[in-house]
């Protein structure tokens, strides 16, 4: 057993002190887990959109300051009190939305909407006892998201954590902790397209890739690919994106484009781009009579969904997902069994590398929309 264990750890994490300000490593102090809690040794976190509209607060609620980061993959360094199904050691992934596997959403098919574990983005403390664990001389510093990897190490609770193969490779299968199985349940749990349908993913990140790669597996004939950056096209042919629509191209509204491509509308849309134009059009463009849109990008705190009553009349759907409809510890462990039976593949989502102290450079690149997922090494 890690004598760390009952001790505050002292160690690294990038503290986001203010909004849009880059985000500083500094020394903290992580107390040791409460009751229901685990404390992780984070090996690899990876940053998703999400992480920057939190940081940048334009959007959102500002809550400073806070160790962001949410998509990760670690090792149980110690659990708290009441905490019997992981143990130091174990292989873990944290997930922002947790599966306490007793409310009546755990308990329901259809829903990962866990009724005491759902995300919470103005939260910055835990819920056992409204606590942070973070510390510097004394003064707290808040959590993210339940997760808050942007730290050596990291309180959280055992009902956000997912345990896994521990053969898996964690600097691949990080990428699962959140976009890609996001982007992929949406496509294959919520959206459901049928074979030879044809499918729209509005934003071409690794969200939209990994829905993309969802529409392959269901066997839709014909993937459309929509986004404002024409470079994400290039990149978007390895994912069995078979055509590309840049609305900047058309005088027209997209849905429109894409009703003309496609004798009507699409059967299914997955939107994946956080802008609230997208989510709008990603609804219309899905043909009447049978078609389903999902959103899955994070909404401006303040955005209103706007379209006529008449789109729902002519028998379309709109759903939403968090984390592709997976249940964190039920469902994550056999995605993870995907990637290492090699029907899914990590690797080409992961095209940045940097050492924990490079931090800020996985935000720049996310901001200048170059590449899919960058991958920080802790240990580095
Ligand atoms: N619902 C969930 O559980 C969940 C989980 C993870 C991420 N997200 C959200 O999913 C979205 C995608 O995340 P990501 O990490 O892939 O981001 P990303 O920045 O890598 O990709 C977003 C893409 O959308 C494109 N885009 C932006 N506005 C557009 C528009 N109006 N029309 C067409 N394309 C547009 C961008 O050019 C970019 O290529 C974000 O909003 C993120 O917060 C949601
Ligand atoms: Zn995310
Ligand atoms: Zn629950």
């Amino acid at each position: 057993m890690a004598d760390t264990v009952g001790q505050v750890i002292k160690c690294r994490a990038a503290v986001a002190w203010e909004a849009g300000k880059p985000l500083v490593i500094e020394e903290v102090e992580v107390a040791p887990p409460q009751a229901m809690e685990v404390r992780v040794k984070i090996l690899f976190t990876s940053l998703c959109h999400t992480d920057v509209y939190f940081w940048e607060a334009k959007g959102q609620t500002p809550v400073f300051p806070r160790i962001l980061g949410h998509e990760a993959a670690g090792i149980v360094e110690s659990v708290g009190e009441g905490v019997t199904d992981l143990e130091p050691g174990d292989h873990v992934l944290p997930v922002f939305t947790g599966e306490c596997k007793e409310c009546d959403h755990c308990r329901s098919e259809e829903s990962n909407m866990c009724r005491l574990l759902r995300i919470n983005v103005d939260r910055g403390v835990m819920i056992g006892d409204g606590q942070s664990r973070f510390s510097i001389n004394g003064k707290p510093i808040y959590h993210f998201v339940g997760t808050s990897t942007f730290s050596e190490y990291t309180v959280i609770h055992v009902g956000c954590l997912a345990k896994i193969n521990p053969l898996a490779p964690l600097d691949k299968v990080c990428v699962l902790s959140c976009g890609i199985s996001t982007g992929l349940g949406a496509t294959l749990n919520v959206a459901k397209p049928k074979k030879g349908s044809s499918v729209a993913v509005f934003g071409l990140g690794a969200v939209g890739l990994a829905a993309a790669e969802g529409a392959r597996i269901a066997g839709a004939s014909r993937i459309i690919g929509v986004d404002l950056n024409p470079s994400r096209f290039e990149e978007a042919k390895k994912f069995g994106v078979t055509e590309f629509v840049n609305p900047k191209d058309y005088d027209k509204p997209v849905q429109e484009v894409l009703a003309e491509m496609t004798d009507g509308g699409v059967d299914r849309s997955v939107e994946c781009t956080g802008n609230i134009n997208a989510m709008i059009s990603a609804f219309e463009c899905v043909h009447d009579g049978w078609g389903v849109a999902v959103l899955v990008g994070v909404p401006h705190k303040d955005d209103v969904f706007k379209t006529h009553p008449m789109n729902l009349l002519n028998e379309r759907t709109l759903k939403g997902t968090f984390f592709g409809n997976y249940k964190p510890r039920t469902d994550l462990p056999s995605v993870v069994e995907k990637y290492m039976n090699e029907e899914l593949e990590l690797e080409k989502f992961i095209t940045h590398e940097v050492s924990f102290s490079e931090i800020n450079k996985a935000f720049e690149l996310m901001l200048r929309g170059e590449g899919l997922r960058c991958l920080i090494r802790m240990d580095a």
